[in-house]
């Protein structure tokens, strides 16, 4: 980054609600609002950016064919996942340095997620910990993403915290052992202006001024089926794996102890090239043939995305990037604004296409050209 914004980093601190006509605009707005280096870091994909676009873009693949007689008058969103009930079927995908968005950090999305009602993810490389984040948490459910330590003892340490923190499931996130080819970081010089509390202890630093690829370095970068059966008998709880894009890593990752299969190319920041990961969707959610249930991420923009990954086998779906530009833009308030805008998105795409409840939606056969 510019010298100057390495060394004063000046994240927005504005809370307010903030108006959305659609969640591509509050991407133009952010940039506004961010320091340069911090919003290329939280848009950016890698090398072209073609699986970024792909990720949006694959949603147009499948059609949905509206039903008309069919009785519409009271939409209902909520579901329920691993024994929690949440307001609509999504929830937050963990992400790193939230700082970057807001002075509030993670605590500010914490905040939003909690009022609207769902799960909060918090990243391993959280700018803030977990006691911070509980300042806006409130004692809302909360996943604990890890990114894991060469180490095991410390890897059972951190577990140990994140449970004694509340968490109910563990996201282990198998497809960032090393970060793609991010131009833009590069050009920026991108380094995090604050430091990572939950993983310092295993780093030479904080993480502030590190670079990601130097992080990456120092986390686990061997992730085998051996990490998902230690992480699900050392911790008692639900594993996730995260970045699952085929049907054989989700057999494995299911066969190795996996409580759920998170489908995700991390928002296209690892392998360009890659499909759009809502085009991997179908043929994951045959393999695990309703085995244990199953998160999508990577393109969420609209109620319509929702609707049509849901039909297409995710029991839920994680919101990632429109969060944060929420969050520069509104704080918690910000963030509960973009909640809001799916819930209601998603319930007009519902009435408009003749279902009324999430089961009805997971029922739907999507139109193939
Ligand atoms: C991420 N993602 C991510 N994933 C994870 O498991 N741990 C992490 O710390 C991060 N950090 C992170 C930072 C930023 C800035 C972004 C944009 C993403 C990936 C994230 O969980 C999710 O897979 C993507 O955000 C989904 O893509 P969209 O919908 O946000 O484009
Ligand atoms: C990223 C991380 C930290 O994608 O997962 O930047």
């Amino acid at each position: 980054m510019k010298k100057s914004e390495e060394a004063l980093y000046n994240a927005p601190s504005e809370i307010k609600d903030i108006e959305i006509i659609n969640t591509f605009e509050l991407e133009d707005k952010a940039r506004e609002v961010m320091p340069h280096g911090g919003f290329e870091y939280i848009s950016g994909g890698s090398g072209d950016e073609y699986t970024l676009r792909q990720n949006v873009e694959a949603f147009n693949n499948k059609g949905i064919l509206p039903r008309v007689l069919a009785d519409v008058e009271k939409p209902e969103t909520k579901t329920t996942i691993l024994g929690h009930e949440i307001a609509a079927p999504f929830i937050m995908a963990p992400i790193a340095a939230h700082g970057l968005a807001h002075q509030t950090k993670e605590a500010g999305t914490a905040r939003g997620v909690s009022e609207f009602g769902t799960i909060m993810s918090i990243s391993a490389y959280s700018g803030a910990s977990f006691e911070e984040i509980e300042a806006g948490l409130r004692g809302a459910p909360r996943w604990f993403q890890i990114y894991m330590s060469k180490d095991d003892e410390t890897n059972k340490a951190i577990i140990n915290e994140a449970k004694a923190d509340g968490a109910t499931a563990i996201i282990l996130t198998a497809d960032a052992t090393l970060a793609g080819n991010r131009e833009k970081d590069i050009r920026n010089k991108f380094v995090y202006p604050f430091g990572m509390p939950i993983v310092s202890r295993y780093l030479t630093g904080t993480g502030e001024k590190m670079s990601l690829n130097n992080i990456y370095a120092q986390s686990k970068q061997k992730i085998s089926p051996e990490d998902v059966k230690f992480l699900a008998e050392y911790s008692e709880l639900p594993v996730f794996v995260k970045g699952i894009q085929s049907p054989e890593d989700a057999v494995l990752a299911i066969g190795a102890g996996a409580a759920g299969v998170w489908v995700s190319n991390h928002g296209g920041r690892q392998l360009d090239g890659a499909p759009g990961s809502f085009d991997t969707l179908e043929s994951i959610a045959k393999a695990v043939q309703g085995r244990v249930p199953i998160v999508f991420d990577s393109g969420i923009r609209r109620g319509e995305h929702v609707f049509k990954a849901l039909a297409s086998g995710a029991d839920v779906v994680a919101i990632g990037r429109p969060a944060l530009y929420g969050l520069a833009l509104g704080g918690w308030k910000g963030v509960k604004s973009v909640f809001d805008y799916f819930e209601s998105d998603l319930k007009r795409v519902m009435q408009l296409a003749g279902t009324q409840t999430v089961e009805d939606i997971k029922n739907t056969n999507l139109f193939k050209k």
